[in-house]
């Protein structure tokens, strides 16, 4: 169950489109998959669509397409609350992103400049909101100390899309034709940091791991470290635009049943018995988290998510 709907595998199709005629059709087959396969699904920044009545159809079309599923709206953090209901109206969404973007938005040249009053806008969101408020990262992780302020003003949803996978910086850099010349290259925290610190807080958060999964054994360990969700969006729109919507069912598929089998091989016979699995830290990751603090052997321990 995830926002009061059940769901057929704990997957997110992550926000990524709207707002031009041309993406129309991509948004429609992302809900095509995501009602054909039973997975959650969220649309792109509806900015656009919020200035422009005209283009609200790119949006809707994945509602149209999937009246029963899950299906998040999507809007900036600084937007207002009027903003945001009418973001949630113009899909009837069962909950909304709320992204922040801060690193991308200063490697876009016509990018915000300006993110005071973020965090009690987010509050007054949070208080104002008619369906669940989920923050997320687009791309470079939230750091145990951004998701503790963000539950203090009322949050219990997030999303950590952490570094690993889609790289905005980059992108906006080479979008704009500027040299990038790595410079920002150790901006951001993992999306396996990012989960661990994230659920190392223990606090009553649901939270959803993005940010770099392809399918493969990342997303049955990023469950049994508590994610609720993972969300892929790159791998998901790579298949779809380099191949087909049929191409895409597939590749959905074979995720699902890839999770499958390592739960039967763990022997987790559901997703609450595979979030009490140990997992073993090591590496990179296990000195990253040592360094925060993070006592991360207790994820080694059978039942460590037993009290989540
Ligand atoms: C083409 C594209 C467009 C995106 N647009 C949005 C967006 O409008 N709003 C948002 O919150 N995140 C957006 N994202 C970020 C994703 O939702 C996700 O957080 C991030 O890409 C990390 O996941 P990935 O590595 O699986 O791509 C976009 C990602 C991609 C690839």
């Amino acid at each position: 169950m995830f926002l009061n709907k059940k769901l057929k595998a704990p997957l997110l199709i992550n926000a990524m489109t709207g707002g031009h005629p041309e993406v129309k059709h991509i948004n429609r087959s992302l809900a095509v998959i995501a009602a054909k396969a039973g997975i959650a699904m969220a649309i792109g920044s509806q900015t656009a669509g919020l200035e422009d009545p005209k283009v609200r159809d790119t949006y809707r079309a994945a509602r149209d397409e999937n009246p029963e599923g899950i299906l998040l709206a999507n809007v900036s953090a600084l937007s207002s609350p009027l903003m945001v209901k009418d973001a949630v109206e113009m899909i009837e969404a069962d909950g909304v992103q709320l992204h922040l973007n801060v690193a991308q938005e200063l490697a876009m040249t016509e990018g915000d400049r300006n993110f005071r009053g973020t965090l009690a806008n987010i509050e007054k969101i949070a208080a104002l909101s008619e369906v669940p408020v989920i923050v997320k990262e687009v791309g470079f992780g939230l750091s145990h100390e951004v998701v503790r302020k963000i539950y203090d003003v009322g949050i219990r949803y997030i999303d950590i899309s952490g570094k690993g996978g889609t790289d905005f910086i980059r992108i906006e850099y080479m979008r704009s034709g500027s040299e990038y010349q790595n410079k920002f290259r150790n901006i951001g925290i993992s999306t396996a940091n990012s989960l661990v610190e994230s659920m190392s807080l223990d606090l009553p958060l649901t939270v959803i791991a993005s940010g770099g999964f392809t399918g493969g054994s990342d997303i049955p360990c990023a469950l049994a470290l508590g994610a609720k969700l993972v969300g892929l969006a790159r791998h998901f729109l790579q298949v779809l635009t380099q191949c087909s919507e049929r191409a895409l069912k597939k590749r959905v598929d074979t995720i699902i049943e890839d999770l499958r089998c390592t739960m039967l091989m763990a022997g987790a016979a559901n997703l609450k018995e595979l979030s009490e699995k140990p997992v073993i830290i090591t590496g990179a990751t296990a000195e990253w988290l040592l360094r925060r603090g993070i006592d991360i052997d207790r994820y080694s321990l059978p039942g460590h998510g037993r009290n989540r």
